[in-house]
């Protein structure tokens, strides 16, 4: 990777991608594409930015042309929850979007990263231990757009030799830029209640258990797919990777340790709630292990010790 352009840099997990990307590979060499939404100062001023509509292959193309990208992350998407509320805007970015840029690739030789997620996955599957290859029958539009993405990646691959890579994240925890939109938002807006001292109402119901991961696990993650040996990976798109699995419950309490005084109670919104339940309780990450290494380094409690330091000293500066 030499020239690399993230598409969705405004974003929970773009707004950090870049910046990390910036510091192992030069901060001129990695491209801030964002639509709307503006990313925060320090990913603008830190590097070229373009407006980028993954939707819009043409301007996409000039961005690839103008700085000889070599590797593109394609993050743009509808988060879970909001998919639900827009799917054709939703199926719009999350697959003609995905083909106009794939398209791209396969015409200017870029490598591709895909952000797959547990919601590839559905009822149907076996949701404890859920194995790399299974049954995968998404009953929600974001799932839809997943496995298609999954498919057109390895179709890619298979016919015209693009070097598309990917992963099924799990729900990302960070504190940096909020989540947008996704059933496992939760598990970040716990840390913060809890920090403000408010009484966090959680919208899934106890006993749900979902596979998490904390930012700076999901960052390596993302780099570590894109350099792998070829040589080595069986699978190159669609890797299950989790770093911890928890109930609200269990998290809750990981805080309450932490912080005796934090309080919690259930409002359970439906949606969230069928949509969680249709998603794996923990995932076999072995494939990932085998083929390119994985190996999180943050476990809940690291996690929470951490997310409550970083969001304490946010408070006490006044900024949240
Ligand atoms: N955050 C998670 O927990 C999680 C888990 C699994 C997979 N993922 C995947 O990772 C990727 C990034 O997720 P995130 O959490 O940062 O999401 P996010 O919603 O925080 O950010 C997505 C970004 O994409 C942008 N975007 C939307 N439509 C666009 C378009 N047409 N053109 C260009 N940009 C557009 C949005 O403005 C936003 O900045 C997504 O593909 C998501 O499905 C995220």
């Amino acid at each position: 990777m030499k020239n690399i352009l993230v598409i969705g840099t405004a974003g929970q997990i773009g707004s950090e991608l870049t910046m990390h990307l910036r510091n192992i590979y030069g901060s001129s060499n990695v491209v801030g594409g964002y639509r709307k939404t503006m990313p925060a100062e320090e990913v603008m001023e830190s590097g070229p930015m373009e407006k980028v509509d993954a939707t819009e292959p043409e301007k996409i193309l000039e961005v690839v042309k103008k700085y000889k990208i070599d590797t593109i992350y394609n993050l743009a998407a509808l988060l879970s929850a909001v998919a639900e509320e827009k799917p054709q805007a939703a199926w719009n970015v999350g697959v003609n979007g995905v083909y106009g840029i794939l398209e791209i690739a396969r015409e200017n030789n870029c490598a591709v990263f895909f952000p797959s997620s547990i919601g590839a996955f559905g009822s149907s599957t076996p949701l404890d231990n859920t194995p790399q290859d299974t049954i995968q029958r998404p009953g929600t539009m974001y799932g839809v757009t997943k496995v298609a993405g999954e498919l057109l990646s390895d179709y890619y691959f298979k016919r015209f030799g693009v070097d598309t890579r990917g992963l099924r994240y799990p729900g990302i925890i960070s504190n940096v830029t909020l989540p947008g939109g996704g059933t496992t938002d939760y598990a970040v807006e716990i840390y913060y209640a809890a920090i403000k001292g408010e009484k966090f109402v959680c919208p899934l119901p106890k006993g749900t258990f979902l596979d998490m991961m904390y930012m700076p696990d999901a960052l390596d993650a993302a780099v570590n797919v894109m350099e792998a040996d070829p040589s080595k990976l069986k699978h190159r798109n669609a890797f299950n990777i989790t770093a911890m699995s928890f109930d609200p419950d269990i998290i809750y309490n990981t805080i309450k340790k932490r912080i005796p005084e934090f309080e919690m109670e259930y409002d359970v919104d439906p949606v969230k709630q069928g949509i969680a339940e249709s998603w794996p309780n923990k995932m076999d990450d072995s494939a990932a292990r085998e083929e390119w290494g994985w190996d999180p380094k943050f476990d809940l409690e690291a996690m929470t010790d951490d997310m409550l330091k970083v969001i304490g000293e946010k408070h006490k500066k006044g900024l949240i």
